[in-house]
């Protein structure tokens, strides 16, 4: 619930706002394809719910003090059209909620299969920076994004022909054997700084600061008050864009 409560409250949403944000959030990834898919269908059905309130969000609905009324501050002034105002409401929500609550539970997850690394962590809190690229780097929790190709490429000798797609496997190249040593192990001194959780370029993730600070203010806490994490149950959830669990029981040993 930190991230949905750090969001909605920062952004200054109602209620209203605030009780829905969470399944609309994991819907608008299931929009993105592919074409037909049952998930996508009825992602798209979310999106539009969360768009019609979006726009019909008032400034009055809003925190006055918010980034919500910042927007609309900003379209007054004529720095923005109003219509782009509540566009970028849109990017402050869908964005920010289901990911950085996969990457927690990724976090608590692998900390609970891997006692000796929560160790590390509480021994040396300053880790905590390189635990979380290092989860990041390997639960990834956008696998994906795509992009148009806008001209003729050769990339490693393979062809790629304008106005087709290619897909940027970001969870892939986090596990690329030429860059980390042993990919598949979970290893917080690895210095995984130039992970591609967050993207890379021009459109690198616009909140990745706020979600590392979500991501070290919980485990700071957590180094303190918890021994050890003690695994359940766990099982992923099926989204067309996000990996994540479905569910994921943990029991914590207290300090
Ligand atoms: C651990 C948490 C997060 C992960 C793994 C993540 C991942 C990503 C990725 C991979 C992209 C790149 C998309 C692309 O290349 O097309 C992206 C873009 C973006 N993210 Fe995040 N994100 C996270 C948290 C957040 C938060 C908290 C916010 C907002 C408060 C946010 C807002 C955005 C926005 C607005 C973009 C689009 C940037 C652009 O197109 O210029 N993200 N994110």
């Amino acid at each position: 619930m930190l991230p949905l409560t750090v969001v909605t409250e920062l952004v200054g949403l109602s209620d209203e706002g605030k009780a829905n944000m969470l399944s609309w959030a994991a819907g608008i990834f299931n929009a993105f394809g592919p074409d037909t898919h049952q998930r996508t269908l009825s992602g798209v059905a979310i999106m539009q719910q969360a768009f019609v309130y979006l726009q019909g969000l008032t400034r009055e609905s809003l925190d006055p003090n918010g980034w919500g009324a910042a927007l609309f501050g900003a379209a007054d002034r004529g720095e923005v059209s109003t219509e782009s105002a509540k566009a970028m409401l849109m990017d402050y929500l869908a964005p920010s909620l289901d990911t950085t609550i996969n990457a927690t539970s990724g976090a608590i997850w692998l900390f609970s299969r891997h006692f000796e690394q929560w160790q590390k962590l509480k021994e040396d809190p300053r880790l905590i920076p390189q635990a979380i690229d290092e989860v990041l780097r390997l639960e990834s929790p956008i696998r994906a994004f795509s992009r148009v190709i806008t001209r003729d490429y050769v990339l490693d000798g393979i062809e790629m022909p304008a106005n087709s797609w290619a897909l940027m496997l970001y969870a892939c190249a986090n596990r690329d054997e030429r860059r980390y040593v042993d990919p598949e192990r979970f290893d917080i001194e690895r210095n995984a700084r130039d992970h591609v959780a967050f993207g890379y370029g021009t459109h690198l993730c616009a909140g990745m600061h706020l979600a590392r600070l979500e991501m070290s203010v919980l485990l700071e806490t957590l180094a303190r008050r918890i021994d050890r994490f003690h695994l359940i149950d766990a099982s992923r959830g099926l989204n067309n864009t996000l990996w994540g669990f479905s569910r994921l029981e943990i029991a914590a040993e207290a300090a």
